[in-house]
């Protein structure tokens, strides 16, 4: 691996081998998301506890300070909307002189295994992996279900990383599902949980985090379950403490409310 490829994937992924990635790009097919109206008062809590954001060129430049900033994964791909007709239908919408003038340390993209433009979505990735190996970039692909959030099983999931893999991305995010083994097993490259909108508990996203990393992720890529919780730093915390420090679920949810109970006294 060339020296800036190497240096990248070292800003993303930590000695210890595994990442806490916080994505903040959602605007970009969805607008003002609940609790990211404003990005730069979303982000700046959650960053210290963050190893890398994942964030569209607009939002990096508009909220987040160029110095000592956290390492960036640039999302490249979208021209879809949730008011469009289909939020498969993904270009390339940054280029990668873009993403070396931002300075990124990786570019992310979309893929929509198994839907009407799966080709043309494919063959974008196969694209910006030629011009990410060309640059030193590492992509990052993204197993995307726009709406059909029902496809997140492991049979598909192992389906569509596997691909995205085979296609050159240098790391895979997809949703974390039951008999996730099945997907980490099959995918040659490191492989990140994304996790969809909001579940019902602080632990049953600890669980998902734990069973996950247990069975072969080396990290997440969390973002609605992190700042749309009502406490979105002590959970960014609990997180951090199963990516990081190895800790159960039940350890982090210990965690989570005694830090919720600190921050509660002191408001
Ligand atoms: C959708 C995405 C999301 O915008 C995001 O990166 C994932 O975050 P969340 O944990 O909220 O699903 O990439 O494909």
């Amino acid at each position: 691996m060339d020296w800036g490829m190497a240096n990248r994937m070292a800003q993303l992924i930590q000695p210890d081998g595994h990442a806490l990635f916080l994505p903040v790009d959602h605007g970009y097919f969805q607008g003002p998301t609940r609790k990211l109206e404003e990005p730069r008062q979303t982000l700046a809590p959650l960053l210290p506890y963050a190893d890398a954001v994942f964030v569209t060129r607009g939002v990096l430049r508009a909220c987040l300070d160029p110095v000592g900033a956290k390492p960036v994964i640039l999302r490249v791909s979208g021209g879809t909307s949730m008011v469009g007709k289909d939020l498969a239908n993904e270009g390339i919408t940054t280029s990668m002189e873009e993403a070396v003038r931002l300075n990124a340390a990786a570019v992310g993209i979309s893929v929509f295994v198994g839907s009407d433009y799966e080709k043309e979505t494919l063959l974008n990735l196969g694209k910006l992996v030629n011009e990410g190996e060309r640059h030193g970039i590492p992509v990052m692909a993204v197993t995307a279900v726009g709406k059909e959030l029902e496809k997140r099983d492991a049979r598909y999931l192992a389906l569509a990383c596997r691909i995205a893999a085979e296609l050159g991305a240098r790391v895979v995010k997809t949703y974390w599902c039951e008999d996730f083994e099945k997907v980490t097993r099959g995918c040659p490259v490191p492989v990140i949980m994304a996790g969809g909108p909001q579940v019902d508990t602080a632990l049953d996203v600890l669980e998902f985090v734990d069973d996950g990393m247990r069975k072969g992720a080396i990290g997440v890529n969390l973002g609605r379950n992190i700042w749309q919780n009502d406490f979105p730093v002590p959970m960014i915390k609990a997180i951090r403490a199963v990516v990081h420090g190895n800790a159960t679920a039940q350890e982090a949810h210990e965690l989570f409310t005694s830090e919720k109970e600190k921050e509660t006294k002191s408001n």
